[in-house]
């Protein structure tokens, strides 16, 4: 079985570099984009690129030509920031070599440690928060002439909703819409309202426009974005009108039933049956909600500032398994909490049991600065027993994983095929409306089509099957 520490989520541990597929032709400098953390992350890096591709700077995936280094970065764990760190050290031994090479760090690293980057380490030559990419081209400019570059302030009103994203690094077949940025539920445990700032909801006429121009450009499946989609708001200053987040997923889905519709994440708390009804009513709106749960303790919770119960969550649930039957669901979950109890522990396993998640993300609870938590409580479960909890956790989840996926063996699917995959070329992978990935032989069907498979066997994480 795999180890907790392998386990624990890999988008921590590589940064992803992102390659530009058109670049205009004679643009002179270079830029290097490397994205951590969240896909709201990865979703930003492509505001960046789209920012900067104005002032003619070029992707390249190559470090050694870059003559700009940006690495987007996430805090919401320790290990990610050490990540960033080690990165940030290695780039500096490029700088030494070129010394013209300008080093940046965006995102939401930039806000906490700005002073330490950029005064006492002398890593970075500037720093931009999540809010200011406009800014990029003014700050690096300052950089270049050896200035202090930095701006790191957080808007009550950015969400950059008529920039045309550069689609970084992607399939051509899926793309990410940002709908909202920033955070407002204060869960006591995270970093994100502090480094991404006040919630605000994005022009509904611009996310259309980009769904538009998405399917247009031959992209299939969008996933709406915001750290608490459920929270959407937008009110038409032209009629007064206020959108919530159905109706938004609602328009979405009309703008083609050929196109995939997903969106993350949900809130347990805010997750209405409105939103489950439209899910039912329209065919392109994946069954697949993640809705994550962080843990099956009623004092947890409350201590972690969720704003539901243990009972509230398995109503949401009952309510997502009456009215969608197949929807597959996923979760969040944090083993050892301040103060958490073996019995509390035993709760959120027991949740697990309850729902039967067909995914999970899991970690350990790593104490952050400044939130409500590291002010109002003790990080106090020894880390051995944070490892055991959550290595029970996730030896929880392999069992669940398998089960929901042996229950597809013998079904059939509709797949929209990804492309080729990573171990075969022989071989297409894609995904299902529940967003299990399926591998199966290219007997017909291209990237970027809908075909039928059916399922033949299954590990914890992929299904296998042939095109019917
Ligand atoms: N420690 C551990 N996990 C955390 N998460 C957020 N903050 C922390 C933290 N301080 C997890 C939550 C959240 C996911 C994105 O990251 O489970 O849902
Ligand atoms: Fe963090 Fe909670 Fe907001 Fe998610 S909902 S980003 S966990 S504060």
């Amino acid at each position: 079985m795999q180890s907790v520490d392998d386990k624990i989520i890999v988008e921590e541990q590589q940064g992803t570099a992102l390659v530009l597929a058109q670049t205009p032709v004679g643009a002179a400098k270079k830029m290097y984009l490397e994205s951590y953390g969240c896909q709201m992350n990865f979703s930003d890096s492509e505001i960046v690129a789209a920012i900067l591709l104005k002032e003619g700077y070029q992707t390249t995936a190559d470090v050694e030509k870059a003559d700009l280094i940006m690495l987007n970065t996430c805090s919401i764990r320790e290990k990610a920031e050490q990540t960033v760190r080690n990165r940030l050290v290695h780039f500096n031994g490029l700088k030494r070599k070129k010394p013209s090479l300008l080093i940046g760090v965006l995102g939401c690293m930039a806000e906490r440690l700005k002073d330490k980057f950029l005064q006492e380490e002398k890593i970075v030559d500037f720093v931009v928060g999540p809010d200011a990419y406009r800014d990029l081209p003014v700050v690096i400019q300052k950089a270049g002439s050896g200035q202090k570059a930095v701006n790191v302030l957080l808007s009550r009103e950015e969400t950059y909703a008529e920039i045309s994203p550069i689609r970084l690094g992607g399939n051509g077949v899926s793309a990410f819409i940002s709908i909202m940025r920033g955070c407002d539920n204060m869960c006591s445990f995270c970093v994100v309202p502090f480094t991404r700032g006040r919630e605000r909801s994005r022009d509904l006429n611009s996310i259309l426009h980009e769904a538009r121009y998405l399917l247009q450009e031959g992209y299939k499946e969008i996933t709406l974005l915001g750290q608490n989609v459920d929270s959407y708001k937008w009110k038409n200053t032209e009629n007064e009108a206020v959108v919530s987040f159905a109706q938004l997923l609602e328009a979405v889905s009309l703008v083609s039933p050929s196109l995939r519709i997903r969106f993350s994440t949900s809130h347990p708390k805010d997750m209405t049956d409105e939103v489950l009804a439209v899910m039912a009513k329209y065919d392109n709106i994946c069954k697949y909600i993640h809705l994550p749960v962080q843990s099956g303790n009623d004092e947890v919770l409350e201590n972690m500032n969720r704003g539901y119960t243990a009972d509230w969550y398995k109503n949401r649930i009952d309510a997502i398994r009456r009215i969608l039957p197949t929807c597959a669901i996923s979760s969040d979950i944090i083993a050892g909490f301040c103060g958490e109890t073996e019995e509390q522990h035993q709760d959120t396993l027991d949740m697990m049991d309850y729902v039967g998640y067909d995914f999970a993300y899991m970690f350990k609870y790593s104490e952050r600065p400044n939130t409500l938590a590291q002010r109002k409580y003790q990080d106090d479960v020894p880390e051995e027993v944070k490892s055991r909890r959550l290595q029970e956790i996730v030896d929880k989840q392999m069992l669940s994983g398998l089960a929901s996926n042996q229950k597809a063996v013998g079904k059939v699917f509709e797949v929209l095929i990804e492309g080729e995959s990573k171990k075969s070329n022989l071989q297409w992978q894609g995904r299902t409306t529940h967003n299990k990935m399926v591998i199966f032989d290219k007997t017909s069907g291209e990237k970027g089509s809908y075909v039928q498979v059916k399922i033949k066997e299954c590990t914890s994480a992929t299904l296998f099957g042939e095109i019917v």
